[in-house]
Order: structure tokens, then C-alpha cells, then sequence
């Protein structure tokens, strides 16, 4: 009678556990969208209707997202405006619109833990909203990654920032970042040290690997206007379900894998993935992944590819990729003509993924091998909340701690296809 009574309680002790993860995971929702054919619509709107106003001695270039903020003269006294330009799945990142100006004056990055009032780092750490700007020219040479808060614009326009020659951005678990106007270059790894990531908490991070912009379970995050290259790792990488992102008007250069959306084919959370890739260059000394897309959803329009020396567009895992008035230029190269690549899947199982091309303009023999299909896009529904929260790299992360142990070995999984 007691052993039943014991495992009676045992019983309803697992049954509310698990309701209270189901509830977690209900209200854990994703800034993923259930359809975003509705998104790629209105980007082809908005394209639509700047190009019916190009100017001959206007500002108007046909480009939805300059022509909405640079046809201002004063411009500079509405810096602000520019949070309301975006387009595609991150264009309601607002960045700090709704915060303080914040003006950078002081180049350095002496102390990740203690940062300096004035430094990018103490900027972006701050728990307010902010909109940061900079004082004149400078090269940032950070001492460790930068980990940025929510709601932060960094606006470089009207000067010319560089951030360089050390540790770059991250992006991790934080929502509406905009970066704008910043030449993002030479990134290197660092780590194993101490670095502050709110004006309340530092934690010691591992190696990070060297990314112009690591986007890590963020979301509402729109990077326009940077120029990046040569970087240890990858130019821009979005994974651990990272959605509602655009990445616009950027000038990539000078470097191996430059996009990687998505790090593991078995990350099903990925498939809330959706990416705007719009109105940039791909340029010289590129060899591949203009993106390398997992899961997810990938509107890639109006980008000028002049340089690849693989392939393009590449993806595994049934991404829906979606390539509409782009240029495509292709190589010398005799057997690097395709644009696209499915990478490590038989053709069995890539013929039922839907990657389909209109408008595409194609150069120099230039191919999109195309599958359309419909309706294979469906947002993740499983029940795993916090799943992605062991894979921060912050040793004394709550999430990291209260995870289980599948958790770390799905993690250890995911750092491995990192690196492969
Ligand atoms: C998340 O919630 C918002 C509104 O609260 C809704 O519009 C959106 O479709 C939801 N996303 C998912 C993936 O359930
Ligand atoms: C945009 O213009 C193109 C070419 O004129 C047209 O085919 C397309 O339907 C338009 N799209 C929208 C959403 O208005």
C-alpha cells in the first residue's frame, strides 16, 4: 500500500512536470512567421514601388531601403529613421529607436569586464535601448568578442568605423540589433577569459571562433550597409534557431565560407529559420556559402554575385530557398557554373526540397538548378524548450546548467559540424 501510494505520487509528480514544460514551451514562440510567402510578398512590394519612383536628379535608386532614408537631407538629425526601413523577415528590428543616443569617443578595449564609459563595449552592454553612434573615425581592436544587449543600433554612417584585427560581434540569445555602416574585418578568435555582457553580469567564455557577426538564438537582426572580409571563421553565421533577420546592402569580400545559416542538419528548431538576403555584393576573392542554408526559409533577392569559386547557394536538411532577381556571374571555372549545391544529400531525398529561381539574371554560364515544390515549408512545433541553451558558451550560463545531458551531447555534436 505505501509502494503504490509512493509510486502513485511519483506518477502525478511526472505528469505536472511535464504539463509545466508544455506550458514553457507554448509560450516559448518563435519570431519565425507560419508564412512567409507573405514576407517575400511584401519585400517584392516594396521593391516594386521604389523602382516606380526612380528619379533621373533624385535621390531614388530603386532600392527600397536607401531610398527611404537617404532622400532625406537632414538625414543625420533623423538618424532614427532608419529603424523603420527595413525590409524582409528582420524588418521590424528596431534596434535602439526608442532609447538615448549613445556616442562612442574612445577607440580602446582594455578591460571586457570593466569596460570604459564611451567604449563600443560599454554601449552595447547597457540594458536600456540605445542608439549608438561615433564621434569620428576609428578601428576598434577588440580584446574579446563583443556581446551585444538588446535594442541597440550601432550606426556608423557619416564616419568611418572599422572593427578589426581581434574578436568581433555576438549576437547571443538578444533581440532587435541593427548594425549599420561598419567595416568588419579580420576577425579573429578569442576567448577563455572573463567578458561582461550586461552592466550586472560577466561570465567566463570559451573560444569563440573568429565570425564578423555571430548571430546565436537571436532575433529581429538586420546588418545593412557593412563591408566584411578575410575573418577566421564565418563572415556572418546564424544558427540555434536565429530567425527574423535581414542582411542587406553588405559588400562581402575575401573570404573562404561567408554565410552559414543553420550549423546542424539535425537541429530541427532551425526550421523556424528565416532569412532576407537582399541587395548585396558578393565580390572578389569569395570561394563559398553566399549562404550554406539548414532548415528554415531563405529569401535571396536582388544580391550582384561577381565572385565564387565553388558554388553560391548551398544548403542540406531541406531548406526552401527562394532566389528572385538576383545576378549571377559565374566563374571561369568550367565545373563551378552551378549556382547552387546540395551538399552531402542524395538526389533521392534534395528532389523533394523546393529551391526555385525567377528573375534570376544569369552570366558567363551560370546555372540554378531548380526543384520547385509546394508546402514543404512548416515551422518547428516540438516540445524542447531551453534545447538550445547548453550550447552557450558562457561555462556559468543558468540555462547551460539546468539543461540535461542529451542537451550536452547534442551540443558537443553541434560545435563538431561547426568546425567541419
Ligand atoms: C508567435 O506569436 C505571434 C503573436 O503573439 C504570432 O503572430 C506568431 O505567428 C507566433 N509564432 C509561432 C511560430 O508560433
Ligand atoms: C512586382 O513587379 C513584377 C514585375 O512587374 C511583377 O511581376 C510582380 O507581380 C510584382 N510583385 C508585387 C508583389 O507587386
Amino acid at each position: 500500500m505505501a509502494n503504490s501510494s509512493i509510486v502513485l505520487g511519483y506518477f502525478l509528480f511526472v505528469v505536472i512536470l511535464a504539463g509545466l514544460e508544455f506550458v514553457r514551451a507554448q509560450s516559448s514562440n518563435s519570431s519565425a512567421v507560419e508564412d512567409p510567402e507573405m514576407v517575400v510578398e511584401m519585400v517584392e512590394r516594396s521593391i516594386n514601388s521604389s523602382r516606380r519612383q526612380l528619379g533621373y536628379f533624385s535621390c531614388g535608386t530603386g532600392n527600397p531601403i536607401d531610398d527611404c532614408w537617404r532622400c532625406d537631407p537632414d538625414w543625420e538629425r533623423n538618424r532614427k529613421r532608419l529603424a523603420d526601413c527595413g525590409i524582409g523577415f528582420g524588418r521590424n528590428a528596431i534596434g535602439g529607436r526608442n532609447g538615448r543616443f549613445y556616442v562612442v569617443t574612445d577607440p580602446r578595449d582594455d578591460d571586457p569586464v570593466n569596460p570604459r564609459p564611451g567604449t563600443l563595449r560599454h554601449a552595447v552592454i547597457q540594458t536600456e535601448p540605445l542608439w549608438i553612434i561615433f564621434q569620428r573615425d576609428m578601428v576598434i581592436m577588440l580584446k574579446e568578442e563583443l556581446i551585444m544587449n538588446s535594442y541597440k543600433t550601432i550606426d556608423g554612417r557619416g564616419v568611418n568605423v572599422h572593427i578589426a584585427n581581434g574578436p568581433c560581434i555576438t549576437v547571443q540569445y538578444v533581440t532587435n540589433i541593427i548594425i549599420h555602416g561598419i567595416h568588419i574585418h579580420d576577425c579573429r578568435p578569442a576567448g577563455n577569459a572573463m567578458v561582461r555582457s550586461t552592466p550586472s553580469h560577466y561570465g567566463w567564455r570559451t573560444m569563440c571562433d573568429g565570425d564578423g557577426v555571430s548571430i546565436f538564438g537571436g532575433s529581429h537582426v538586420w546588418v545593412d550597409h557593412c563591408s566584411l572580409s578575410n575573418c577566421a571563421d564565418g563572415l556572418i553565421d546564424a544558427i540555434m534557431a536565429s530567425t527574423a533577420i535581414t542582411i542587406s546592402n553588405n559588400h562581402f569580400t575575401h573570404h573562404d565560407k561567408v554565410l552559414l545559416l543553420g550549423h546542424n542538419d539535425d537541429y530541427a528548431q532551425d526550421k523556424n529559420m528565416q532569412v532576407t538576403i537582399a541587395y548585396n555584393h558578393f565580390g572578389e576573392g569569395l570561394v563559398q556559402r553566399m549562404p550554406r542554408c539548414r532548415h528554415g526559409y531563405f529569401h535571396v533577392v536582388n544580391n550582384d554575385y561577381t565572385h565564387w569559386e565553388m558554388y553560391a547557394i548551398g544548403g542540406s536538411a531541406n531548406p526552401t530557398i527562394n532566389s528572385e532577381g538576383n545576378r549571377y556571374l559565374a566563374p571561369v571555372d568550367r565545373f563551378a557554373k552551378e549556382v547552387t549545391k546540395r551538399v552531402e544529400t542524395s538526389h533521392g531525398r534534395w528532389k523533394h526540397w523546393n529551391w526555385r529561381s525567377q528573375g534570376d539574371l544569369f552570366l558567363n554560364g551560370a546555372f540554378f538548378h531548380q526543384v520547385r515544390r509546394r508546402g514543404v515549408f512548416q515551422l518547428y512545433k516540438g516540445l524542447e524548450p531551453g534545447s538550445q541553451a547548453c550550447v552557450s558558451r558562457e561555462i556559468s550560463d543558468w540555462k547551460c546548467r539546468s539543461s540535461r545531458l542529451p542537451k550536452r551531447v547534442t551540443l558537443l555534436k553541434a560545435i563538431k559540424a561547426r568546425i567541419a
